[in-house]
């Protein structure tokens, strides 16, 4: 058995989270998809349950009481947001519905503005088909091309290779910070860096390494940057796109509504200022508060010892897992976040994902909406542990046995 690292507060922690107190098929609940979706804690839950009961209305119409509430905690946590990732302006926050909407927007109100034919994009083997397709619709729509950087049997990008395939006729960089597949942290610093060099834009999809590490956006000096409110610990439905002041009030509007105009006539209509220019509609204004919680409960544990105990967690979870014969793990790279892909020989990923469900433990399996990292390895698809701050060792000593358990049964 492992002795219990003193990073983290693990007994004050896990009873945040009432959902860890589960069993499923009469086993303690082992949670090991949070690459997926993260657990809620109770502060996050309650704020939530709070708003609905005592709160709710609709933001920037009302002049009653109850709507200046809704629109002050909703600013509120924009300004958590901003120094969340130290923006340098409150209105470079973008509310969305997550990750997906940050990059749709984006590439759609981007190419309208700077696409056009003969242009390059470049993204990398390791991308989330939601930092693929947006781009292939517009390059496909623009005549543009899109231009992939290859990765190294680690998981690692090839950083000599994108220098290579930089051109002036590369437009935008977008690269995932963190692989949802691998857990490859990549060098974004150096790839956004080396793309100013050719004035290309860069969007960094950063879904996967918010919940895992800090970001600073003003230190990265990304254009854009995009995550999701769910896999770091607040609600679905609900996510961010930063971008710099200047860059977005140069790019179109993505959608037309409500609360995205300054005037409306039947013959034109004016656009609001950031970052209501894009913010159509009513918007999941209690997910929009919920993050601000989310990121108060992550603050509370402290990111960098959330970055330390996952490190634990995952050099752990990577030596246990390398005594278990016929095992082959996807994504070796020198850095990475606590996510652990593997395969085991004579066995196929669905079937260890449910036996390991019988046994309690939640994994995911399958391509992982990475279909052409797959293809790059020659695998269908992988067995994922995703591990985050509630996770401990005595757990990954139950998922090892399970395992073990697990291949005598199919092998
Ligand atoms: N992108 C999420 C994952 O990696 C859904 O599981």
């Amino acid at each position: 058995m492992s002795t219990e690292t003193d990073i983290l507060n693990l007994k004050k922690i896990r009873s945040d989270f009432p959902i860890l107190n589960r069993e499923i098929n009469g086993k303690p609940l082992v949670y090991f998809d949070n690459g997926a979706t993260a657990q809620k804690p109770q502060q996050v839950i309650d704020v939530i349950t709070k708003y609905y009961q005592l709160e709710n209305a609709n933001i920037h119409r009302g002049i009653h009481t109850l709507s200046q509430e809704a629109t002050d905690a909703y600013e509120k946590a924009r300004v958590t947001v901003q120094h969340f990732i130290n923006a340098g302006h409150e209105h470079e926050v973008i509310f969305t519905s997550g990750t997906t909407h940050s990059i749709n927007l984006v590439a759609n109100s981007f190419a309208k503005k700077h696409l056009k034919s003969g242009d390059e994009i470049i993204i990398s083997t390791m991308e989330h088909h939601s930092n693929i397709v947006p781009w292939q619709m517009v390059c496909e729509e623009y005549g543009a091309t899109l231009i992939v950087v290859p990765i190294n049997d680690k998981g690692e990008f090839l950083f000599d290779e994108y220098e290579k395939l930089l051109s002036d006729k590369t437009k935008l960089v977008a690269v995932t910070h963190v692989s949802n597949t691998l857990g490859t942290i990549n060098p974004v610093k150096a790839i956004i860096e080396k793309a100013k060099e050719f004035n290309a834009f860069t969007l960094i999809d950063g879904a996967q390494a918010v919940p895992h590490k800090k970001v600073d956006v003003q230190e990265l000096d990304c254009d854009f940057y995009a995550f999701s409110a769910h896999k770091m610990f607040g609600p679905t439905g609900v996510g961010i796109l930063y971008g710099k002041e200047a860059v977005l009030n140069n790019l179109p509007p993505y959608q037309g509504g409500g609360d995205m105009i300054k005037t409306v006539t039947f013959e034109k209509t004016t656009y609001n200022e950031l970052p209501h220019k894009f913010e159509a509609g009513t918007p999941n204004i209690v997910g929009g508060i919920a993050i601000a919680a989310a990121i108060d409960y992550m603050n509370t544990v402290g990111i960098d010892n959330i970055t330390a105990y996952e490190a634990e967690l995952l050099n752990y979870a990577t030596q246990q897992i390398k005594t278990i014969d016929g095992v082959r793990i996807i994504g070796e790279a020198e850095n990475k976040a606590s996510v652990l892909s593997f395969l085991v020989d004579g066995t196929h990923p669905t079937d260890i994902g449910m036996i390991l469900d019988k046994l309690g433990i939640a994994i995911r399996t399958g391509h992982h909406c990475t279909e052409p990292l797959m293809n790059r390895f020659g695998i269908p698809g992988t067995a994922r542990a995703s591990f985050a701050f509630y996770n401990t060792k005595e757990e990954i000593d139950v998922f090892i046995e399970a395992l073990k358990k697990a291949i005598n049964m199919l092998v």
